[in-house]
């Protein structure tokens, strides 16, 4: 690798400045580490007066990302742009086709494009590294990708996304409400740009769909990935979650299933006991099973100007020290096409809050739509506390059944007169 390293960085944002921060402020101990100095040499973002607390002076400005990634001032284009599409992407294809290193924080773009970017980082022998697009400051890419290489991985989940674990967490520990909290995770810089995908689910999926290709070798499949987010979730959930032992999570599970990978990511309860259920605000969690190391839990901060950026420099410095490996661990002609297995396969238990009338037999309506279903009940509460007036929540845990079932007992309820609004389904994960 040619020394200094030259670093084209466009975005500006919060962890566009971050970078520089550390890439200057680091800046002996990354050149001794890096085998030499790491300097950005031009940057390129929307605004070129905006304050950002980084001086900007030295640096070649670019009005184009597209000219920033294919010019001759730079070795190692990062992006930090961020969008699955436009400027981003053209970027990232412009520079891997001019031979340069790329390292993005975006999962967006990984996810629904790496299948075409990473061939073209391949046959230029370019890095396409993106540590930093999945659990912000964990480095759980280089955990699958390297160190765990000797491994078959039969399951990865965890907590992939700080700004819904930190709504939750909040909502749990406060009683705040969820547009309150949403919007201190935006000042706070862990949302995306558009907070939708981060309480939509769509950025956890977009993280576990690369770390299922990782994981397993199989194609990247962000299609066929069921994905449901926090949106529905209200204080009522919370509180009855605690009220029988557990605590509410979004999750991303990708595990192998028969011939197939499930790939999911919803809302889940979590036992109180359980290590997921302890993990709080803008943490994320990702947990390993490999055949020979058994389980591996990394936990740390997902997402935030700090351990983002910390994720992108720890890339360029791979690249400086001339570790170049294939972006999904395996050449791209070499993953397994995927085969996603549907959600309704699922087999475990369910939490539902049905919103009943309040008048004699109405319970047993309900349980007898569930023993039509044959989902069986584990426990049942009805709370004293009306919804409002002649509304009562009856709250139900199920033992295992299949998806499949519970979808019929959701359609059977939906038909009666005593249930009074669409029923809350929340999957419980034990394990
Ligand atoms: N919006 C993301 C999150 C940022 O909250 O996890 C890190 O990817």
């Amino acid at each position: 690798m040619t020394i200094p390293l030259r670093i084209g960085l466009a975005g500006l944002g919060t962890v566009g400045a971050g970078v520089a921060k550390i890439l200057a402020n680091q800046a002996d101990v990354i050149g001794k580490r890096a085998g030499g100095s790491v300097v950005v040499t031009a940057v390129c973002a929307r605004s070129k007066s905006k304050d950002r607390g980084v001086d900007l002076s030295a640096f070649e400005w670019f009005d184009d990302p597209v000219a920033l990634a294919t010019s001759d001032a730079i070795d190692v284009f990062v992006e930090l742009v961020g969008g699955s599409e436009g400027p981003a992407n053209d970027a990232v294809t412009a520079a891997l086709k001019a031979g340069k290193h790329v390292v993005t924080a975006n999962k967006a773009l990984v996810a629904l494009h790496g299948a075409t970017l990473a061939p073209l980082a391949e046959q230029a022998g370019v890095a396409l590294n993106y540590e930093a697009a999945v659990a912000g400051g964990i480095p759980v890419i280089k955990a699958i990708r390297e160190g765990l290489a000797g491994n078959e991985i039969s399951r990865v989940s965890g907590i992939l996304n700080g700004t819904c674990n930190y709504i939750l967490t909040e909502m749990e520990a406060t009683g705040r409400a969820f547009d309150d909290v949403l919007a201190d995770a935006q000042k706070l810089g862990y949302a995306e740009a558009d907070p939708s995908f981060d309480v939509g689910g769509i950025d956890a999926a977009h993280k576990l769909a690369i770390l299922a290709s990782l994981a397993f070798g199989v194609t990247l499949d962000f299609d066929g990935l069921y994905v449901e987010g926090i949106e529905a979730i209200s204080a009522a959930d919370i509180d009855f979650a605690k009220e029988l032992g557990y605590k509410i999570r979004l999750l991303g599970i990708a595990a192998r299933h028969g011939a197939g990978i499930e790939q999911r990511v919803h809302p889940v309860l979590v036992p109180v006991t359980s290590p997921l259920a302890a993990v709080t605000s803008v943490v994320n969690a990702v947990a390993i099973e490999g055949s020979a190391v058994g389980s591996v839990v990394l936990e740390g901060p997902g997402a935030g100007e700090g351990p983002t950026a910390s994720a992108v420099v720890g890339d360029i410095i791979d690249i400086a020290r001339g570790l170049v490996v294939a972006p999904f661990g395996i050449l791209s002609k070499d993953l397994q096409p995927s085969v996603t297995t549907p959600i309704a396969e699922r087999v475990g238990s369910y939490y539902l809050r049905i919103n009943a009338t309040d008048r004699a037999g109405s319970m047993a309506e309900i349980t007898k739509a569930l023993a039509e279903a044959s989902v069986s009940i584990e426990r049942i509460i009805q709370s004293s506390e009306p919804v409002d007036a002649g509304r009562l929540p009856v709250v139900i845990i199920t033992h295992d059944t299949q998806e499949k079932a519970i979808e019929n007992a959701l359609r059977l309820l939906n038909e009666h007169d005593d249930v009074l609004d669409q029923p809350m389904m929340i999957r419980v994960e034990r394990d």
